[in-house]
């Protein structure tokens, strides 16, 4: 039940980044209002919530952790590239862009894995 509110957060976190990127490139304006500005806050207070009663309800903090620790570190890493995202302009823009998108997917893919290094 928590894992598929988290995970419904996860979705909602990707779209509401995704969108507010389009929105700072083609009706920066849109950004200003007062919705569009504390929405994403609280998704993604939400997305982390919802992760850490997923942490004690799985009891993850008495086995194998290294993942959740991943996840956590690369947290902070989205948020500053999608920070750059939003308030830079032109190529660094899109390069946070992709660079957001990835840990994003680095993030999820430790989560099925529960793996840090899944990739290697
Ligand atoms: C961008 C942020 C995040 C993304 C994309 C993400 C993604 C995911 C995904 C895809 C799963 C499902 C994995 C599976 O069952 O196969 C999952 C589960 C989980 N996530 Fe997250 N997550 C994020 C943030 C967090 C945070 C901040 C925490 C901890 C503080 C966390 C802790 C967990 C835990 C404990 C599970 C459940 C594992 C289980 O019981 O199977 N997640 N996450």
């Amino acid at each position: 039940m928590v894992k598929h509110v988290h995970l419904l957060f996860v979705v909602l976190v990707a779209v509401s980044f995704a969108a507010r990127v389009l929105a700072a490139q083609l009706k920066p304006e849109l950004l200003q209002r007062p919705v569009l500005k504390i929405a994403p806050h609280a998704l993604a207070s939400l997305l982390l919530l919802s992760g850490i009663v997923l942490v004690f309800q799985g009891g993850w903090l008495h086995g194998n952790f290294g993942w959740i620790v991943a996840k956590l570190l690369a947290l902070p890493i989205f948020i500053g590239l999608g920070m750059l995202a939003i308030r830079r302009e032109g190529q660094q823009r899109w390069l946070a862009f992709f660079g957001a998108i990835l840990v994003f997917l680095y993030i999820g893919g430790v989560a099925i894995g529960k793996d840090a290094f899944f990739i290697l």
